[in-house]
């Protein structure tokens, strides 16, 4: 028998799984929002909410792909005797524990004749590859059947046969308007359970590619994306009204992210230009996303000795670096380290001052360098103990009681820093969270 959930949703995880699932319970913590995540893995994590979500929040995450709304939950090991055993009886059940009678009741615009529906499948295990696609087709044809049942047509989307996972791209969603017509039909086979849904919201790349080169000032160069903006703003707890800082702040990127986010935003960086150019960019976000009651004053000045108009009492800190000289090939460990031992001191003192401007309780998302090389592991800076030496605690932002299956070895337990790094790149981003104690 299948379970009909209140208020559980399955997020479709980012492609840094374990950053997604930070800046989701950091969200929700920031905002007092009561949560219970009961599956996670690195492709999706069903989440309980204490109060049903405004599908709007997916502007606000910058690591959740789909928010799919749970209807029915089956054990796996059904899914595992339907598709991995291939038990003909175990397959009929399932459709009558998948409610698709009522997924294609609710699938709008299905009588046109015109529209489209999809099924994407996403799955916890490797083992569950395979299975993952023969779910998929057959979950797309007793739709139809059930469609057809209801003098109701819609075209089951196909997928490029060099496709390798049976799941649409949110692209894919949004040119089909599959989110308005409540046409994606999303199966995600967890360790213990598997639960079937619908997508009520997708990540727009559109928007987030227009505020990356779209914004009047660029320079790709140094400019970290706005994704990652987003969800280091998260990872500080921001919320509407509170007030933000970049004290590295470039041409204003992660200080967009904190516009949009509805904070009182302050901007620093040494180099005259930058300022300028953050204006204006910020300038053009309020106008573009009409930011009526932006706020937001952008300063040249040292992060070393912070200028006086940058006050005490600031709330959050998110923040980019420099990270050291641009490397064409894989450095040695002795080389990286000298990178290091020349940064550490600018990072010192950033640290001392934020921890003069923030706020008790006040929270700092940075990123530092980690370098690969050529031989071992990658050489990176000790942040943590730097940011203690000043008075910072280091958080980690998976609390066990938000776990439905805390158990002693709770994987995510000592988490304190997570790592963005691409295989083209030689350096990559550490991403840690200090709070000044309250
Ligand atoms: C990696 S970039 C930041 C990029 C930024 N996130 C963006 O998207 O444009 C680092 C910035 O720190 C600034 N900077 C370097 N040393 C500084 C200092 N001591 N105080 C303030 N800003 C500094 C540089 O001018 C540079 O713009």
């Amino acid at each position: 028998m299948s379970i009909t959930p209140k208020n559980v949703y399955c997020f479709i995880s980012g492609k840094n799984w374990k950053l997604s699932l930070a800046e989701l319970t950091s969200y929700f913590d920031a905002r007092a929002c009561s949560f219970e995540v009961s599956e996670f893995c690195r492709s999706f994590f069903i989440i309980k909410t204490q109060t049903p979500l405004d599908w709007s929040i997916i502007d606000e995450l910058g690591g959740t792909l789909k928010i799919v709304e749970a209807t029915a939950f089956v054990p796996t090991e059904h899914v595992v005797d339907a598709f991995i055993k291939e038990d003909k009886a175990a397959k009929r059940q399932l459709k009558f524990d998948f409610p698709l009678d009522v997924v294609a009741e609710g699938m709008s615009r299905a009588d046109s004749g015109k529209s489209v529906f999809g099924v994407s499948v996403y799955w916890a295990d490797p083992e569950f590859r395979h299975a993952a696609r023969l779910a998929q087709r057959y979950i797309g044809s007793a739709m139809k059947d059930e469609l057809k049942e209801q003098d109701k047509k819609a075209r089951f989307m196909g997928f490029p046969k060099d496709r390798d996972n049976p799941q649409l791209t949110a692209v894919e969603v949004i040119k089909q308007n599959l989110v308005e017509n409540r046409a994606e039909v999303v199966v995600c086979i967890g360790k213990t359970q598997t639960a079937l849904g619908v997508t009520a919201a997708v990540h727009d790349p559109f928007e987030f590619q227009k505020r990356d080169v779209e914004k009047p000032v660029q320079r790709k160069m140094f400019a970290i994306p706005p994704r990652l903006s987003k969800i280091m703003i998260n990872l500080t707890w921001c919320t509407p009204g509170k007030t933000f800082l970049d004290p590295f702040c470039g041409v204003g990127t992660i200080l967009q992210e904190a516009l949009l986010s509805k904070a009182t935003v302050i901007g620093l960086d040494i180099n005259r230009w930058c300022v300028d150019a953050a204006k204006r960019n910020l300038d053009w976000i309020a106008y573009e996303y009409s930011l009526q009651d932006a706020q937001f004053t952008v300063v040249q000045g040292d992060v070393r000795d912070m200028p006086p108009k940058i006050h005490r009492g600031i709330d959050c800190i998110a923040t980019e670096p420099d990270l050291g000289p641009a490397l064409r090939e894989l450095p040695t460990v002795e080389y990286a380290q000298e990178i290091i031992d020349h940064l550490n001191p600018l990072f010192e003192g950033f640290l001392s001052e934020s921890f003069q401007v923030l706020r008790e309780g006040g929270r700092l998302a940075v990123v530092t360098p980690y370098i690969k090389v050529r031989l071992g592991k990658p050489v990176r800076m000790e942040v943590q103990r730097m940011a203690e030496n000043v008075g910072f605690t280091t958080i980690t932002p998976f609390s066990e009681t938000a776990f439905v299956e805390s158990a002693e070895d709770f994987p995510l337990r000592d988490m304190t820093a997570f790592v963005e790094v691409d295989e083209r790149h030689m350096v990559g981003r550490e991403i840690s969270v200090f709070q000044k104690p309250t």
